[in-house]
């Protein structure tokens, strides 16, 4: 996994010494909800959770280059919503410390282009409960298009049903896009 630059943040593999940095936002009932997980109610549950993130090569931790604090994480999936093995879901959280900042932003934009450019997927996608706004601003600012509501069509942790909006951007999209020139 590569590590991945932007102007203020790294995205890069999770280390074990990040526990205190991400239980900090895991713990935050206003964060893990509204991406599909329960918040931890101990460092143990986080510690579980770290040890899979380190293996993995979906998710890198966003890391803030003026502190090395760990204020997020950032992933590309399989999207299971898609037969084509070549499509890859993004999906984010952050630190309720640093919301409004445009971090997320930035490093969703950063992810498109490492997905395009270097693991030369044909689509990314990104979902959002219809309530989440700020999530909303975040894929529309990577330069996603809408592509409809899909009702019912999650259950999360705690058993409840949601509609979901759908949002992609195509290879010939990113190409056509800023996005691609860096800006
Ligand atoms: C969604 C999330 C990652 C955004 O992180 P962030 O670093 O604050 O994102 P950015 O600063 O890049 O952009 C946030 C946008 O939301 C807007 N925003 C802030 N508060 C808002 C509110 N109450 N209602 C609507 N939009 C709001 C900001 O103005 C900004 O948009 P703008 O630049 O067009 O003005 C963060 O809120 C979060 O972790 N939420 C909980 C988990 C989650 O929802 N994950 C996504 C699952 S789909």
């Amino acid at each position: 996994m590569p590590v991945l630059q932007t102007e203020r943040l790294l995205l890069r593999r999770f280390k074990l010494s990040d526990l205190n940095d991400f239980y900090e936002y895991a713990k935050d009932p206003a964060v893990g909800p509204d991406a599909g997980w329960d918040y931890h109610r101990s460092k143990d549950e986080t510690l579980f959770l770290l040890k899979k993130f380190v293996k993995s090569n979906e998710i890198w931790a966003i890391e803030l280059k003026e502190n090395s604090k760990v204020i997020g994480s950032i992933g590309l999936h399989r999207d299971k919503k898609r037969d084509n093995k070549s499509a890859r879901m993004m999906g984010y959280v952050m630190n309720s410390q640093y919301w409004g900042l445009g971090y997320a932003t930035e490093a969703s934009r950063r992810m498109i282009s490492h997905a395009f450019d270097v693991l030369l997927v044909d689509l990314v996608s990104a979902y959002h409960y219809p309530h989440n706004d700020r999530s909303k601003s975040v894929i529309l600012k990577c330069g996603m298009t809408h592509e409809g509501l899909l009702k019912s069509a999650t259950v999360t942790y705690d058993g409840r049903v949601h509609d979901e909006h759908c949002y992609s951007i195509t290879r010939d999209q990113y190409e056509n896009n800023t996005l691609s020139a860096g800006v």
